[in-house]
């Protein structure tokens, strides 16, 4: 487990070239982040792999991909206009805003994820809460959407907004995919794409930014079935969870349960399509991701928490730096955005199920994850400082990390650079990420790649090439044990393929 704080985990993201602040020369702008060379292999092996598991190898899930600015008559059919905002907090002289839930978190070290608005005007009152000496105003409701205007006639018909979630861009899709897709219920369509919010208090490096990207979708079923693919297995799939009701006494113990245990527990609003994509993300967090158990934590929403279109909320909270925190979102949406579009638009939603043969407006579960806080999870957890080796190792999984292998000639001579470069470039055509690196000593190179998480690396020394038993080969050295074996030029492909993909194991070559 990696001791780093905040400020130290942005501080290796910025020297690894993981992440910069947005126009650092200038400063930055709190909020935005730019990705580095790192960090944009990182993103995109996450987003691969997502894509890959619950697009490519289902036949349930389709993918889409919308516009960031959409005719705003979406945000006001699904209900941002009038309520997607935060509690914000104004002082009486100089109006500094503060946003109300961070500012009582830091003074009274209490969770503020059930509270409203009266919740923390009695809150201040009780405490005789200031700030720098000055009094607040009345809690007031801050819109975090972005506004813009779109063509050159300025009016108040041509204001837009940036979406403040990917989420609306399928909604009103929901038919044409449906129909192009030759879908039958229950059926899932995603998108991965770019989020805005003004964020009041941006803060925690990635984990609360003004522009952000989403990993969403939403899953239509009829709720008057059940989910015919939640198996016993994944109803054994077990978690530490942290219910409303603890949360609601003040409390945040949490016991460890199954989806099956909750699946049992009548006192919660939790469905079968909701149990199967938690147990199918939380496995996916924890086994494909690689994220460790203890680190990750179900949180059931309490009732005054819910989104105004949630009828059931539950939580993947990692535990970040700052201690456990929302990674992934899953709501019970019900039919609250598809019946919100029909209303607004005059456009029928209404879908015919086959199995049951009824016409209905279905419901929706809706997974949604953060890729920024994804993958500052991600080098939180493999961030390891090993002593032993006297530099930092950071254990992602192999087809993850930004270059799956990395290549080094010896020595920096034509003889042995001439057979690396062909061994980087068929690797790069195999579509594996290989980075080419000949200079330095071998042992600042190998710590080069354990720092910034290559799993495999591989020499081309002068055995290669003399006469002898080794001729023909090189040497493949494995990130987490260190060890070294030799193996046949050209069976590299093949192996460094398979052992990204986790097919064999190294120490079985
Ligand atoms: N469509 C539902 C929705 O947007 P949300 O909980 O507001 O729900 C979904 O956001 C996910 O987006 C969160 O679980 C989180 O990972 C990520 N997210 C939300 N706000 C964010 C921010 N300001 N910065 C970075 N990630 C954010």
């Amino acid at each position: 487990m990696s001791k780093l704080n905040t400020e130290e985990l942005a501080s290796f993201c910025k020297k690894k070239g993981f992440v910069f602040q947005a126009g650092e020369i200038y400063g930055g702008l709190s909020g935005f982040f730019d990705f580095g060379p790192l960090g944009v292999e990182l993103k995109n092996n996450i987003k691969r792999k997502y894509w890959k598991d619950f697009v490519h190898k289902r036949e349930d899930v389709f993918g889409q991909d919308g516009s960031i600015i959409t005719n705003p008559k979406v945000w006001k059919a699904s209900g941002h206009i009038d309520n997607f905002a935060d509690l914000i907090l104004t002082t009486t002289k100089t109006k500094t805003k503060l946003r109300a839930d961070h500012f009582i978190e830091d003074e009274l070290k209490i969770a503020t994820d059930s509270m409203n608005a009266d919740d923390i005007n009695k809150l201040i009152k009780k405490h005789k809460l200031k700030y720098n000496g000055e009094d607040f105003e009345e809690v007031k409701n801050f819109n975090l959407m972005f506004n813009t205007q779109v063509g050159a006639n300025v009016t108040s018909n041509s204001t837009a907004y940036l979406r403040p979630e990917t989420a609306q861009s399928i909604f009103p899709n929901f038919r044409l995919v449906a129909d192009v897709s030759r879908a039958s219920l229950p059926f899932g369509i995603t998108q991965i794409g770019k989020a805005y919010r003004n964020e009041i208090s941006p803060r925690d490096f990635v984990f609360r930014c003004r522009e952000f990207e989403q990993i969403e979708m939403e899953y239509f079923f009829n709720p008057n079935t059940q989910c015919d693919i939640l198996t016993n297995e994944l109803k054994k799939v077990k978690f530490q969870f942290l219910d409303a009701k603890t949360q609601d006494l003040g409390k945040n113990t949490m016991r460890e349960i199954t989806i099956g245990d909750l699946l049992k527990d009548k006192s919660k609003k939790f469905n079968s399509y909701h149990a199967y994509w938690f147990a199918v993300f939380f496995k996916w967090f924890n086994e494909s991701i690689g994220l460790d158990y203890k680190n990750l934590r179900v949180r059931e929403h309490t009732s005054t928490e819910l989104s105004h279109y949630s009828d059931a909320t539950f939580d993947i909270d990692y535990n970040f730096p700052m201690g456990f925190k929302e990674m992934f979102g899953m709501a019970n949406r019900t039919d609250f955005d598809l019946k919100a579009h029909m209303e607004h638009s005059k456009t029928k939603m209404e879908f015919f199920d086959e199995k049951t043969n009824t016409k209905l407006i279905p419901h929706v579960i809706e997974p949604t994850i953060g890729v920024e806080r994804l993958m500052m999870a991600i080098i939180y957890d493999s961030y390891k400082d090993d002593k032993d080796r006297g530099n930092i190792v950071l254990n992602i999984k192999p087809s993850l990390s930004p270059y799956q292998v990395a290549i080094f000639p010896l020595m920096n001579k034509e003889e042995l650079t001439k057979i690396a470069k062909e061994i980087h470039n068929e690797l790069i055509e195999s579509d594996i990420v290989s980075f080419y690196d000949k200079s330095g000593s071998i042992g600042k190179r190998y710590a080069r790649q354990d720092e910034i998480g290559t799993p495999y690396c591989i020499t081309i020394d002068y055995e290669c090439i003399e006469d002898g038993k080794d001729k023909g080969t090189i040497t493949i050295r494995d990130r987490n044990s260190t060890k070294q074996k030799r193996i046949k030029i050209e069976d590299v492909s093949k192996i460094i393929s398979e052992l990204v993909k986790e097919k064999i194991n190294f120490n079985k070559l």
